[in-house]
């Protein structure tokens, strides 16, 4: 039998996201992929629309003590504590081996400090290979610092100003789910010069051990990610996507296509793909297939026409 959708024209599956022109709209999320090249082996890595890589902090970090991994019901809670090999060990032994992976490359900064931003910021200026800066102003598993510059929107909008100042790349601003108002937030940063801003990053949780009447994690808390919060994420989403005129890229619990897709109904101009790389290390691939799959099912010539089609 002949599959009928296999003989439309493939589906033009590009996106624009501030000044990033994506091939598509699957890229992998800081922390769950690497510094990238250690997911060749499961697929092309060519084929993704961006590689996300790990959250890179001025000097080395060990991040926090273990236990600091913890599987909850659909998802997992993680303190890692932005644990990273620092921006300098970055360029000289992680980024030359990304040459040519045929993706855009953009790299996650964490500060503890705005100076720490923008040193950041102003390090990887010179650097080709890095295509775009995503601003982690949102890790809630370090003490100074992350999110305590994400949940307030002034704090927000003085890091990304500064970054602004340094940085002439595609500055994506990284939202914190943990907040009140992501339309304020999102605002701030909009209007302290991001081209745009990606969210949500993990949800505070915590689990506890009844026997030993002690916290599971090390670090007491951890951020929650995967399927649970999709629904915390869609939302969130929807909201910012409405909030400001710069696009938003959608992440929280993406493990199938459908999952992309629906955020990028809610308005997502590009979407990341998180923890479900932990599951299975050919999901972000996986999630492309499908939503180009979905596209020619539907007769979606463009993937665009799609985005931001929700009725509400
Ligand atoms: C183990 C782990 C490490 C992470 N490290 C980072 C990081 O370094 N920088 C960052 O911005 N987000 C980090 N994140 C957050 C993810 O990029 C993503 O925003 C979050 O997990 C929600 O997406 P998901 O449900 O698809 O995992 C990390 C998440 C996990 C699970």
């Amino acid at each position: 039998m002949t599959d009928p959708a296999s003989d439309s024209p493939a589906p033009d599956l590009s996106v624009r996201v501030g000044g990033l022109l994506l091939k598509n709209p699957v890229l992998t999320a800081s922390g769950t992929f690497g510094y990238g090249i250690e997911f060749a082996p499961f697929m092309d890595l060519s084929a993704l629309g961006g590689i996300v890589v790990k959250g890179l902090s001025l000097t080395p970090s060990p991040g926090n003590p273990p236990p600091r991994v913890v599987e909850t019901p659909c998802g997992m809670l993680n303190a890692i504590g932005l644990e990273n090999v620092g921006v300098e060990a970055f360029l000289a032994e992680k980024l030359p081996k990304l040459a040519g992976v045929g993706t855009p490359v953009i790299a996650n900064i964490y500060g503890k400090t705005v100076e720490d931003y923008s040193a950041l910021a102003e390090r990887l200026e010179g650097e080709p290979g890095v295509a775009a800066l995503e601003v982690n102003i949102s890790c809630p598993n370090v003490k100074a610092g992350g999110v305590a510059f994400g949940v307030d929107p002034s704090a927000a909008a003085q890091v990304i100003a500064k970054v602004r100042t340094r940085t002439k790349k595609p500055l994506i601003a990284k939202l914190s789910p943990n907040v009140t108002s992501i339309a304020l937030i999102a605002r701030a940063v909009e209007g302290a010069g991001a081209d745009a801003v990606s969210l949500i990053n993990t949800i505070t949780g915590m689990a506890v051990d009844l026997a030993t009447r002690r916290p599971v994690l090390a670090n007491v808390t951890g951020g929650l990610s995967g399927p649970a919060i999709k629904p915390v994420g869609l939302r969130m989403v929807w909201e910012a996507a409405r909030a400001v005129k710069i696009p938003v890229i959608g992440i929280g619990g993406i493990v199938t296509a459908r999952d992309a897709l629906e955020y990028l109904l809610v308005g997502a101009a590009a979407v990341q793909v998180g923890t479900a790389n932990f599951v299975d290390p050919a999901a972000a691939f996986k999630v492309l297939t499908g939503i180009e799959g979905f596209c020619r099912e539907n007769n979606i010539r463009a993937i665009r026409d799609f985005i931001g089609s929700l009725e509400v």
